[in-house]
């Protein structure tokens, strides 16, 4: 199983980060001097793949243009001497080959999903949604490439989380978690605590093989009328789960989109720039 492309579904409207969400994608929140989505793009380049969608919709232009060409800006840049921050600018565009493709009405994850796969023609094909990172020596996507290559099945990432949390996150039912993959059974989006069977929380970072399209065909919409991915996975004749490496950060609300900022200002290794912010944190912790 060989994966050449990638998909990014971020159409969504954000609603739990509103207002700031009105106007802005939640993708394009920073974090530190980069939005959220050039992580997870530049977690996908880092793997070796350099073919992604990104499933946008309307509203989500910055998205766009963040990645482009922009040859006024790199003029400025050029004329003023700004030969660091040019680089820096050049760099974004160079990342990859970068599609796009709008979602008309946002009926889920699953329906963003099925948006791509005219582009993913058949082949298996990586996800990872815009609104998390995970920072980790080794791509997490390249360790879930890994696992698919070598058992020729679909792969999720999986975590624990405190089992307060199960109701946020799409969840496993698992026989047992030995050795670095092991088969899941069944997924359950969002349930109440008292019917998760497990709090291994699917975190953001897929590979499928191409059945997940039909199956996300067959499926129905759930109560709220979303067409949920994780409805289709439990149709998924073989699915793996395994840890990946790393931490993450969701940029999903406010508290953990600060939290996210917070960590990774302690942990930037730029020397200068955050130094400050670094002290003040320090000092503050200390207190
Ligand atoms: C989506 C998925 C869910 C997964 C979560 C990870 O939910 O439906 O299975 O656990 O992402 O962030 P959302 O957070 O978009 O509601």
């Amino acid at each position: 199983m060989e994966i050449n492309k990638a998909v990014i579904p971020a159409g969504g409207y954000g609603t739990r980060f509103l207002p700031v969400t009105k106007a802005q994608p939640k993708e394009m929140m920073p974090v530190l001097d980069k939005p959220t989505i050039q992580y997870v793009v530049e977690e996908v380049v880092e793997a070796g793949i350099d073919d992604i969608i990104i499933v946008t919709g309307r509203g989500k232009n910055s998205l766009e243009n963040h990645f482009d060409k922009s040859y006024e800006l790199e003029h400025e840049l050029e004329k003023s001497g700004k030969y660091d921050r040019l680089e820096r600018v050049r760099g974004i565009t160079e990342l990859a080959d970068i599609h796009y493709i709008r979602q008309q009405d946002r009926n889920g994850l699953g329906e963003a999903v099925m948006y791509a796969e005219d582009h993913i023609g058949g082949e298996p094909f990586a996800l990872l949604l815009g609104d998390n990172f995970i920072q980790s020596e080794t791509p997490p996507i390249a360790q879930l490439i890994e696992t698919a290559e070598e058992y020729g099945e679909s792969v999720v990432a999986l975590e624990e989380i405190p089992w307060e949390n199960v109701s946020s996150y799409g969840i496993a039912d698992v026989e047992d978690t030995a050795g670095e993959s092991y088969p899941v059974r069944d997924f359950v989006e969002k349930p109440a605590r008292e019917d998760a069977p497990s709090n291994l929380a699917i975190v953001g970072r897929y590979v499928f093989t191409p059945e997940i399209f039909d199956h996300l065909r067959a499926i129905e919409p759930a109560p709220d009328g979303e067409i949920e991915l994780t409805d289709a996975m439990r149709r998924l004749d073989r699915v793996r789960g395994r840890a990946v490496d790393g931490d993450r950060f969701h940029i999903g609300n406010v508290p953990d989109w600060l939290e996210a900022n917070i960590q990774m200002a302690l942990r930037h290794d730029d020397g200068e720039l955050f130094e400050t912010v670094r002290q003040t944190l320090r000092e503050e912790l200390e207190d």
